[in-house]
């Protein structure tokens, strides 16, 4: 079986960003505090590593469909995936979210704020490894639902540290797991890779999880997400 060789960016294929644009056109329409939240993320040059569109709405879709009031988030970025969490929680639910820059975590209150959800989302500034041991130490959960998306090369320590905060049904997702084919590599040297794989292995082999992924193309080129039930 061939691999690919490497995580490196490649151009995304025209056919890609032609499919996503037609699922927002006929799926989703516009959406201003969305499209603001981007135009402030590029204002502040934030880097452009939010989900897309469609993967945002199936994040606010996967909530809204597990039931789920509490949600944790590790990698707020601008927020643009913290708002389609909030809103699939509903007014009565919560999200707290991990972001390690504390200027990413201004843009992300910001937009947050403007998108009308600020009253049920929590910002933590701090290494998400740290936050996360605190938020068990405070007994902040059980989370419902856990959304991973930050430094890679501690997926599997992530995953870990939600055993403590998620009970079971709790369902947790995991951006970025296929890296354009590169998590299938055994020869990889590239740490963001590395990570992935160590989460991948750790999801097929503790038995506190159903676990499986599945791979994406579209304007975020070839990725995935892997997805988790805690039993
Ligand atoms: C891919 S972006 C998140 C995108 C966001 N989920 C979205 O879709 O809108 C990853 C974020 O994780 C943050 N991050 C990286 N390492 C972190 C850490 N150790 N703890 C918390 N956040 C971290 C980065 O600063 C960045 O803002």
């Amino acid at each position: 079986m061939s691999t690919p060789k490497s995580a490196e960016p490649r151009p995304i294929d025209p056919d890609w960003l032609a499919v996503d644009q037609y699922l927002v056109d006929t799926l989703l329409g516009a959406d201003p505090a969305l499209d603001h939240a981007l135009a402030a993320n590029a204002d502040a040059e934030l880097p452009p590593i939010d989900v897309s569109r469609a993967q945002g709405e199936m994040l606010g879709l996967l909530v809204r469909a597990t039931g789920a009031r509490r949600v944790l988030e590790v990698g707020t970025l601008g927020g643009f995936s913290t708002i389609c969490l909030a809103r699939g929680v509903g007014a009565d639910g919560s999200v707290i979210t991990c972001e390690y820059e504390p200027r990413h975590a201004e843009v992300a209150r910001s937009n947050i704020d403007s998108a009308d959800v600020g009253d049920r989302v929590e910002i933590r500034v701090g290494a998400a490894l740290d936050t996360l041991a605190a938020l068990a130490e405070e007994n902040a959960g059980p989370f419902d639902f856990v959304f991973l998306d930050a430094d890679k090369e501690n997926n599997a320590n992530y995953l870990e540290l939600s055993m403590a905060l998620t009970h079971p049904g709790s369902l947790i997702v995991v951006d970025n797991v296929i890296r354009r084919g590169a998590a299938a590599n055994p020869d990889t040297d590239d740490e963001r890779t590395l990570g992935t794989r160590a989460a991948l292995e750790w999801l097929g082999s503790d038995e506190r999880v159903d676990a499986t992924a599945v791979q994406t193309v579209g304007t975020k080129g070839w990725d995935g997400f892997a997805m988790a039930v805690v039993r």
